[in-house]
């Protein structure tokens, strides 16, 4: 079974969550993608959706579902998104698409968080995948110092601003033990908007596709 396959069958487990919800959060990435094409389906259930990133927002447009602002709604009973790497507690390094400063944001607002992802991003230690840092385009250099002095290898992703105009560094190099600790700690470093990994606010359910068909449902 394909990765592709994986991400698929898992966006329609997660259907099963979205039963008695009339609004709901959504991420970004390709698995979000199979997501949106599922919730289409029922989307006469629903007022709209939260979304995470212009991409998403465009293609729920194209699936006609209506797009809503988190500050007309209000806290939200359900977030649904993917993971770069996701580990049995649920923490996460988030980000590869680079839309980790609103999903964090709708995540926080959110009461259940379910992440969704294929076998591949289950991992014991978070770090393999460089974590991504959202930063203001000002401090670039003065936080790339400071990552490195605290043992990461940041590098600036190329031709990539944010949705809100800003800089991603993708930091190579992490052994990431201590999730919360370094999560509060890059936080904290002026210039940084968000980093992206989601260990104070984790997930509350896993869906996960294996490989053999099956899909493991991790709980918080
Ligand atoms: C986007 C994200 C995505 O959830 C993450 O990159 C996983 O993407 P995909 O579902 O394409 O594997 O955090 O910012």
């Amino acid at each position: 079974m394909s990765s592709d396959d994986l991400k698929k069958r898992v966006a329609e487990a997660a259907l099963e969550y979205v039963q008695d919800v009339d609004v709901l959060g959504i991420g970004t990435g390709s698995t979000v993608g199979y997501f949106i094409a599922a919730l289409s389906r029922i989307k006469h259930r629903l007022d709209g959706v939260v979304s995470s990133s212009e991409a998403t927002t465009h293609q729920l447009q194209a699936c006609k579902i209506p797009v809503l602002d988190l500050n007309a709604v209000g806290p939200l009973p359900l977030y649904v998104d993917g993971a770069d790497e996701i580990t049995r507690h649920l923490q996460m390094i988030k980000g590869g698409g680079g839309a980790l400063t609103r999903e964090k944001i709708i995540a926080a607002a959110s009461e259940q968080f379910i992440c969704i992802a294929d076998q591949s991003k289950l991992v014991d230690v978070l770090g393999t995948s460089p974590l991504p840092v959202e930063v203001i385009p000002m401090a670039r250099s003065h936080v790339g110092r400071e990552l490195l002095r605290r043992g990461g290898q940041p590098v600036l992703r190329e031709n990539f601003i944010t949705d809100n105009g800003n800089l991603i560094l993708d930091v190579y190099n992490l052994h990431i033990l201590e999730p919360v600790k370094m999560e509060a700690e890059f936080n904290n470093i002026a210039g940084v908007v968000t980093v992206g990994l989601f260990a104070l606010r984790p997930a509350d359910v896993l869906l996960l596709g294996m490989v053999d068909g099956g899909i493991e449902t991790i709980r918080s």
